[in-house]
C-alpha cells in the first residue's frame, strides 16, 4: 500500500508534465489496453486540443485509474488460471469438426488481438463480454455460420462473475432439459479457453434478436410472434430449471433472445447463474450478493412486450 503521501509526491510530478508529454504518457498508456479497445481510447485522446494542458492531464489520469483497475481486477481473478480448453464434441454441428473449430478458435484468438480486421463481426456486447461471428462469404472456409465467439473484454465487469467454463457448463446442464412442445432453449456450448490473459467462448450463434433490441426497434419482430407463447414457453423452462437448481440470476432484456425463425426464445449469458446443487444456497438470488429474480424479471419483460405490441397495433 502506498502512503498518501507517496501518491501526492507522484501528482506533483505529474503536474509538471506538459500537455506533450501528457499526451505521449497517454499513448504509452493505451498500449495496455486490450487492442480492441484501443482505436476507440485514441480517437478520444486526439479530440483534445494539443495545448490543452489540463485536458490532456484528466484524460492521462483517467486512463490511469482505469488501468490500474483493470490489472487489480485481472490479478485477482486470473492469476489462478493456467491454460484451459475444451470441446464439447458432441454438440457440434453437421460440418463443423473438431479440427475446424480448433483452427479458428485459433485464427479468432489471433484477430481479436488485431482491432483493425473486420473478419469478426459484432453480433452484441453486454457488460462484460463482445460477441462475434466470423463473416460469411470466401473466408469462412467451411467454419459454419451457426458459432459465434464470447470473448470477455471488460474483466473489471467478468471478475464477480462465473468463469467463462462455469458459463458453458451450467449451458451443457441446461441441454438436458426437454420439454414436449416447448420450443425455448439455450445456445449449445461448443469449446472454451481460459489462460492468465484470454478469456473466449464458442457456441450455437443464435440468429434473432434480444427482447431489448426488439423493445428499441433495432431489430424486427418476427412475424406471427405470438406473446403469450414466447412467454409461457420461457417461464416453463425456467421452472424446469430451478427444478434442477439452476438460477439464471441475470435475466434482462439483453439476456433473453428471440430467434427470427419461428420466434423461438432463447436464454443466453450463464455468467451470474448457480447451480445450487453444489454447496447450500438458503437463497440462491442471495447468495454472495444480490441477484435479480428469474420469475419477477420474466414478469416484467411480459408486460413491456404486450404494452409495446399494443402500441405498435393501436398505430
Ligand atoms: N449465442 C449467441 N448468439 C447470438 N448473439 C449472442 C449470443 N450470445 C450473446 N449474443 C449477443 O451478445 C450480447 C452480449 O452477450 P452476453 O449477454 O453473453 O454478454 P455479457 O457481457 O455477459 O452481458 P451482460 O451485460 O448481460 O453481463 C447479447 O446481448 C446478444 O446480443
Ligand atoms: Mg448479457
Amino acid at each position: 500500500m502506498e502512503s498518501e503521501g507517496d501518491l501526492t509526491k507522484k501528482e506533483n510530478i505529474e503536474e509538471r508534465l506538459s500537455a506533450k508529454e501528457y499526451e505521449k504518457a497517454s499513448e504509452e498508456l493505451i498500449k495496455q489496453f486490450p487492442l480492441e479497445w484501443q482505436e476507440d481510447m485514441h480517437d478520444d485522446l486526439v479530440e483534445i486540443d494539443e495545448d490543452d494542458e489540463e485536458g490532456l492531464k484528466d484524460f492521462y489520469l483517467a486512463l490511469k485509474e482505469r488501468f490500474e483497475k483493470r490489472d487489480d481486477a485481472i490479478k485477482q481473478k486470473f492469476s489462478a488460471y493456467g491454460k484451459e480448453e475444451r470441446y464439447f464434441k458432441d454438440h457440434l454441428p453437421p460440418g463443423l469438426t473438431k479440427e475446424l473449430l480448433e483452427r479458428n478458435s485459433k485464427e479468432y484468438q489471433e484477430l481479436i488481438k488485431d482491432i483493425a480486421s473486420d473478419e469478426y463481426k459484432k453480433a452484441g456486447e453486454g457488460l462484460s463480454a463482445i460477441v462475434k461471428i466470423k463473416e460469411a462469404g470466401e473466408k469462412q472456409e467451411g467454419l459454419v455460420s451457426r458459432v459465434c465467439f464470447k470473448n470477455i473484454v471488460r474483466y473489471e465487469n467478468y471478475k464477480n462473475d462465473n468463469s467463462i467454463k462455469q458459463e458453458l457448463k451450467l449451458q451443457n446442464e441446461c441441454l438436458k432439459i426437454k420439454i414436449p412442445g416447448n420450443r425455448c432453449r439455450v445456445p449449445k456450448p461448443y469449446y472454451y479457453y481460459m489462460d492468465k490473459y484470454t478469456h473466449f467462448c464458442a457456441m450455437e450463434y443464435i440468429d434473432g434478436g434480444t427482447v431489448q433490441e426488439i423493445l428499441d426497434e433495432e431489430k424486427p419482430l418476427p412475424e406471427g410472434f405470438e406473446t403469450d407463447k414466447f412467454f409461457n414457453d420461457v417461464l416453463e423452462y425456467l421452472e424446469e430449471m430451478h427444478k434442477r437448481k439452476i438460477y439464471h440470476r441475470d435475466l434482462h432484456k439483453g439476456n433473453i433472445m428471440l430467434e427470427f425463425k419461428g420466434s423461438d426464445p432463447v436464454i443466453i449469458d450463464f455468467g451470474k447463474s448457480i447451480d445450487a446443487n453444489v454447496g447450500y444456497t438458503e437463497d440462491p438470488y442471495k447468495e454472495g450478493g444480490s441477484y435479480l429474480n428469474d420469475i419477477e424479471a420474466l414478469k416484467g419483460m411480459r408486460t413491456e412486450m404486450i404494452s409495446f405490441i399494443n402500441k405498435k397495433k393501436g398505430g
